[in-house]
């Protein structure tokens, strides 16, 4: 069934709150603005596209050169990647729910004045084309002075199935040359960039090259420290046993169309996951929930 935005407004708007419009033809995004942060997200892949709560620069970080385009996946915020975080032979990198059209389920605004819009998509033929499984995914998202997002798996069938998955979070930042990963000092993690060498972490993360790691066995909050941006992010999370962190630097990011030059200067990911080989598996009738919680103390 397509929401359209009559359909949607009718339904789910929040006077003065939250209303839905199209960012592009056929792609719908809720617009939320409250005394205490605004956001868009976008129906298509349940992304979080902008948060930037009162009083702060954004905080999530979108590419100028970002499309937006029926089927195609946004260069930015936080794509959703179920239900495999990677690449795999023949399938699309990081799954297909990120370029697939999302239900809004319900809209509400809480006492405290935060709006939470919760989204969801289940098995249909064509997700049983790509991923023979029946499953229901929602994601909640809590839209205030701290951003948080809970992405919910139930598994719907009888066969239990595994996955991985990731709240692809893309941040801003004043400088990646002055820019550290707090958090994840003594873990060991997967370096991508050396062919999935198992390396392991002494002290923050900085950055001085391409860096695509997959920190295994991470449960501990992290801490953006952007010193040129003058603040600190904070990234708690729950049912997640891994932490990706990536930039793409320059010779990678030429090979990217929805990068414009130089952007990987500004950005990094800090990736809230269960990727590698922290998979989840999760029995008929058995649900798993993923969350995490941004905020800029
Ligand atoms: C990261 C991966 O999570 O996502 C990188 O670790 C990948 O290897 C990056 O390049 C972006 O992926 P995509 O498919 O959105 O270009």
């Amino acid at each position: 069934m397509t929401q359209t935005l009559d359909t949607l407004n009718t339904a789910f708007a929040l006077p003065g709150a939250l209303q839905f419009a199209d960012v592009a033809p056929g792609l719908p995004v809720a617009e939320i603005s409250t005394p205490l942060a605004s956001a868009r997200i976008a129906l298509q892949g349940g992304q979080v596209l902008t948060w930037q709560p009162a009083g702060q620069q954004p905080v999530l970080w979108v590419s100028k050169a970002a499309v937006f385009e029926p089927g195609k996946g946004v260069r930015g915020g936080v794509p959703v990647c179920w239900p495999w975080f990677g690449a795999l032979p023949g399938k699309a990198t990081h799954g297909f729910v990120r370029t697939m059209m999302w239900q809004v389920r319900s809209s509400e605004l809480d006492a405290a004045g935060q709006v939470l819009l919760r989204l969801g998509i289940s098995d249909d033929v064509a997700t049983r084309a790509l991923w023979d499984h029946a499953f229901d995914l929602e994601l909640l998202v809590t839209v205030g002075s701290t951003l948080t997002m809970a992405l919910t798996t139930r598994n719907t069938g009888n066969a239990t199935f595994t996955i991985t998955q990731a709240l692809h979070t893309y941040f801003c930042t004043g400088n990646i040359l002055q820019t550290t990963v707090q958090g994840l000092d003594g873990t060991s993690y997967l370096d991508k960039v050396q062919n999935f060498a198992v390396c392991q972490q002494s002290g923050d993360v900085s950055f001085s090259g391409e860096t695509d790691r997959i920190y295994t066995d991470t449960t501990a909050d992290s801490q953006i420290q952007d010193t040129a941006g003058g603040r600190t992010i904070r990234i708690a999370k729950q049912g997640s046993a891994s932490t990706v962190v990536w930039n793409p630097w320059p010779e990678k990011e030429k090979t990217m169309a929805d990068m414009a030059t130089g952007e990987y200067q500004q950005m990094l990911c800090v990736e809230t996951c269960n990727a590698g080989p922290d998979e989840m598996t999760i029995a008929g009738g058995g649900t798993h929930t993923l969350a995490a919680t941004i905020s800029v103390p």
